[in-house]
């Protein structure tokens, strides 16, 4: 059974974690986890709320609508909010939802309508007059971004209604990059010599926010619209297939594979029929959705707070494939950490080609028992972070040798250890090459001190040419200027760019600045959590073991590594070093909230809806006033 504080401590991580991966997702169309993962994060930490109800704040993400309203785009508030899904993930959740509808209206029988769900963004269009005037991202639900020139570019959505169409007409629906655009597209980005994009929604996401709509209108972008907002002088419509049929007569492109049923288990069919044919589609889906099709059945039915009542989104499974394990190799990560992945024959699942999985470590290994020569199975859970299953032992060939992890490591060469009672294995070799490559690119990378033009490749020509061995010397760049410009492919504009960027860096957040050190078991959210909690530098490295342990958020384990960390002599030397180089040790001040309670003493008794009895207490004291345990004649 976990304590209180285990619980809130892990409500505080996962609420952390959440947010960033939202971030990732929305903002940076660079998302580091699969869906499935993500959903099982939201799943834990709504579990972990309904055990510990104080746990549970108003700004919860599993009471929000995940998403974020960025700054590139000028701000567009939803005349109605856009909500989210809840979602099924099988057929025991699919009736669960269904008892629930059931209940809701007192047992009279819904027909429901069931549609494909569509894997790319949630658009709002609005038209005036009959002519679009707005079209804007779902943001977080409240406040989306203004993408009404890229949308113009959409030759799918249409710019004008027909005469007589009503006042005001907003219509919601997806907008998708077809299969063939996206492969169309990261060809040229591969002869292009750039990066390539993940996933057909990960490029249509990229491609609605760029500030040039010719780049938007190169994409080939499309959209099924599946959804009415606000509308003034509109027709009367008693059904969402009544609405759908609307929007089509108006010329809005409708997804055909549309159908009213009239039970769960042909709810059910629909979903299993397209769990096998969604390849037979030109563009991607990952689930269907089902919804409540009568409107006075959606009302009473009604919403939480991030989504309708009256649908669910039900997930696909992870989809896997299998494919040829070529060979089995080591990686040596920023913390030492030896991470074994398979090197598989490129295969296409999940919507990208994937030719590398991690394997996790050495028990995993042996857990699935996989061999290169092994046919294996390659799941791609959502859309990002391959996996290998397992082997396919029908078709493994006679003889076989089991894998065995490396002894030392292919970078330094020094024994590899993996200490008692872990299941990591690793180098622990400080000089080791592979190690300072990769603490110097995450050093650098986004979220971290953020440097552009300090990528995986340009540390690589810099530690073999002498100029960087640690991430001190990072701030030494400027001053080895000279010998930047020898460098072969490094051009006078990219070292000006490069030295601009190292220079900016100094001023990042603390919270960044601890995250890109490397210290085991800090992440980003982490390193957010400790500048908040002691404002300075200095206030950590004169901080205890048991300082950091009575963080709120940071459990034991961490508290432990961060202590460790800081006692290492050479690791004071490079704070020491990046103070002497100007970097900002200043970290958030306290934060406090509008003190509107001042001078009242307010006795807590009895349940606040939405607190606990010491949560309340908290509350009130956190905005100035007092509650002392008992009534006297200042209460
Ligand atoms: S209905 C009030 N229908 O899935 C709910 N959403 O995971 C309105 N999506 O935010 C959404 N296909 O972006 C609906 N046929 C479909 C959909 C669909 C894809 C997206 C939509 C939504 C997300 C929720």
């Amino acid at each position: 059974m976990a304590t209180r504080k285990d619980a809130a401590a892990r409500a505080t991580f996962l609420r952390g974690e959440i947010l960033r991966h939202n971030e990732r997702y929305y903002l940076q169309d660079d998302p580091e986890v699969s869906d499935a993962e993500y959903d099982l994060l939201v799943r834990e930490l709504a579990s972990l709320e309904e055990a510990n109800p104080d746990l549970a704040t108003p700004d919860s993400p599993t009471r929000a609508v995940a998403g974020f309203a960025g700054a590139t785009f000028a701000p567009v508030v939803h005349a109605m909010p856009m909500m989210s899904l809840d979602n099924a993930m099988d057929l025991a959740e699919l009736r669960g939802w269904g008892e629930r509808v059931n209940r809701g209206l007192a047992g009279a029988p819904a027909t429901y309508v069931c549609e494909l769900k569509i894997d790319g963004l949630a658009m709002s269009l609005r038209y005036e007059g009959g002519t679009l005037v707005q079209a804007a991202t779902r943001g977080d639900g409240r406040v989306g971004e203004d993408v009404t020139a890229n949308i113009m570019t959409i030759a799918a959505v249409p710019k004008k209604l027909p005469t007589g169409s009503p006042a005001v007409v907003e219509v919601r629906g997806e907008v998708y990059m077809p299969i063939a655009a996206f492969e169309a597209l990261n060809e040229r980005q591969a002869a292009l010599g750039v990066k390539r994009f993940v996933n057909p929604r990960n490029s249509a996401a990229g491609s609605l926010r760029q500030k040039d709509p010719r780049i938007t209108a190169s994409r080939e972008l499309s959209m099924w619209c599946y959804q009415l907002g606000e509308v003034v002088g509109g027709p009367e419509l008693t059904s969402h297939t009544a609405s759908i049929e609307w929007l089509a007569s108006l010329g809005f492109p409708v997804n055909p594979e549309i159908r009213a049923l009239h039970s769960l288990d042909e709810v059910y069919a629909f979903t299993d029929q397209w769990l096998q044919h969604r390849h037979d589609l030109r563009y991607e889906i990952d689930g269907a959705v089902v919804k409540v099709d009568d409107l006075a059945q959606r009302h009473l039915l009604g919403f939480t707070s991030k989504a309708p009542r009256w649908a669910i989104a039900f997930k696909f499974p992870p989809e896997e494939r299998t494919t040829l394990l070529l060979d089995i190799q080591v990686s040596i990560g920023r913390t030492g950490r030896a991470t074994p992945f398979a090197v598989l024959e490129p295969v296409f699942v999940g919507g990208s080609t994937v030719a590398m999985a991690t394997l996790h470590n050495q028990d995993q290994v042996r857990l699935k028992d996989v061999r290169p020569g092994d046919t294996v199975v390659v799941r791609k859970a959502g859309d990002v972070i391959p996996e290998v299953v397992g082997p396919v032992l029908s078709l493994r060939p006679e003889g076989l040798a089991e894998w065995t992890f490396p002894t030392v490591c292919p970078a330094c060469k020094q024994v590899l250890v993996r200490p008692e009672g872990e299941s990591d294995t690793r180098c622990l070799n400080a000089d080791c090459p592979a190690q300072a490559w990769a603490r110097v690119v995450h050093f650098g990378s986004r979220g971290a001190m953020d440097i552009e033009g300090l990528g995986e490749r340009t540390v690589g020509v810099f530690i073999e040419a002498g100029l960087l061995d640690n991430v001190g010397d990072v701030y030494e760049l400027p001053v080895r200027i000279a010998r930047l410009r020898d460098l072969e492919r490094f051009g006078e504009v990219s070292v000006q760019n490069l030295v601009g960027a190292i220079e900016g860096s100094k001023q990042r957040p603390l919270g960044n600045l601890l995250f890109g050190l490397n210290i085991r078991h800090v992440g980003a959210t982490m390193g957010q959590v400790i500048a908040r909690a002691f404002h300075h530098m200095d206030g950590l490295l004169e901080a205890t073991e048991a300082d950091i342990a009575a963080v709120d958020g940071v459990g034991g384990v961490i508290a432990a590594s961060v202590a460790a960390w800081f006692a290492v002599p050479a690791n004071r030397a490079l704070i020491e070093r990046l103070r002497a180089y100007g970097l900002n040790f200043e970290g958030p001040a306290a934060p406090t909230l509008p003190q509107t309670l001042a001078g009242m003493s307010i006795v807590v008794t009895g349940t606040v809806d939405g607190f606990s009895r010491e949560g309340a207490e908290a509350a009130i004291k956190e905005r100035g006033g007092k509650s002392p345990g008992s009534v006297s004649k200042k209460t």
